[in-house]
């Protein structure tokens, strides 16, 4: 049965919409199809495999049918369905933000491992539910590394920046969407300096979450990559304990072997670093070392080549400890260390 004709059923359009995905030579076109399939039906996969004589309507078919098209010429599926799971949680992603990806998880992971060690070496039980944490979330896009740690540690404030206020939109309808949007403080700017005019901002305070955790010491901070030297503005920023982030790492010059899914359709500003890729990390790095406090933990994930240019950042006496992770390709993930 052709799919211009009215009646289809779930196993032949399954059957013919991973044909049309696997000649336009698309990755995972069986997993493709089955998505968009269980999206226009709204069911899930054990219902589609138990019904696979179940007659689809005619709108249904022909909806399929249009997304298969576009997913056939290089749309991702993610903005077909307008989600992807991250950590166990659905997030809706859109053209403005990257889709998240399963290697960010390395980061949640590094993360947790580290503060819980930091609850050993301090003799407090292992179980932490971020009481009186500060964490942040640099370039927060969707939101899911804001999210998925607001998630684990219940009582932690979380702040989450992003440059794109596109994407703040999107991370906090992720929030929301999570029953986590009153615990994290969403701030547009680069890098770590809207933490800091926030701060200014409210000087007698905490910045996020007072409710949830007391307030932190203060220290005099400074932005902008000169910061690695020697902090010297006279701004007042209560400090953090953890900072995390998936910055843009993608090099300019890598643009061409990408593949369409990813050049063409997510947001330039969430793909590219720099020429190389691994530029941003510098600034980063630097005004981390600012906002942390002692033995707080910086979490970094890494492109495909960038730890060599990266891991020198990560020198004495701003930091100790430092460790990479691998993903499960065995490409070194995730850089993290402590603030001296
Ligand atoms: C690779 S995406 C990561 C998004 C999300 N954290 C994730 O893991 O899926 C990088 C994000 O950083 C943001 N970004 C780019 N340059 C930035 C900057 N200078 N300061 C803050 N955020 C920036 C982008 O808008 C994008 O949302």
């Amino acid at each position: 049965m052709g799919n211009n004709e009215t009646q289809i059923d779930v196993r032949t359009a399954l059957k013919q919409g991973l044909a049309q995905l696997r000649d336009a030579h698309v990755p995972s076109f069986t997993l493709a199809a089955e998505l968009l399939l269980l999206h226009v039906l709204r069911r899930d996969r054990t219902w589609i495999y138990a019904h696979p004589e179940e007659e689809i309507s005619a709108p249904d078919a022909e909806r399929y049918f249009a997304l298969i098209t576009r997913r056939a010429a290089g749309v991702p599926t993610q903005h077909l369905t307008g989600k992807q799971e991250f950590w166990g949680l659905e997030f809706e992603v859109t053209p403005d933000v990257l889709i998240p990806r399963p290697e960010t998880e390395h980061v949640i992971e590094v993360a947790l491992d580290r503060l819980a060690v930091h609850e050993l070496r301090a003799g407090r039980p292992q179980k932490n539910d971020g009481s009186g944490l500060r964490i942040a979330d640099i370039g927060t896009g969707s939101g899911c590394i804001a999210i998925a740690f607001a998630k684990e540690l219940p009582q932690a404030a979380v702040i989450a920046t992003d440059v794109s206020s596109a994407a703040l939109a999107i991370a906090r309808r992720n929030a929301a969407r999570h029953g986590v949007a009153d615990r994290i403080h969403f701030l547009e700017g680069n890098l770590l300096d809207g933490l800091l005019s926030s701060a200014v901002a409210s000087a007698e305070g905490s910045i996020v979450g007072a409710q949830h955790a007391a307030p932190l010491p203060a220290q005099t901070v400074a932005s902008g990559p000169s910061s690695h030297q020697s902090p010297v503005t006279s701004h007042q920023s209560p400090l953090l304990d953890l900072i995390a982030s998936n910055p843009p790492y993608i090099g300019r010059r890598e643009a061409s072997s990408l593949m369409r899914e990813v050049r063409d359709h997510e947001p330039e500003i969430a793909l590219y670093g720099g020429e190389e890729g691994y530029e941003i990390y510098a600034g980063l790095i630097a005004q981390s070392a600012a906002h942390l406090k002692s033995g707080g933990i910086l979490v970094l994930e890494l492109g495909h080549n960038s730890l060599p240019a990266v891991h020198p950042l990560l020198d004495a006496p701003n930091w100790k400890n430092v460790g990479v992770t691998n993903d499960l390709a065995g490409i070194p993930r995730v850089l993290s260390a402590e603030r001296s």
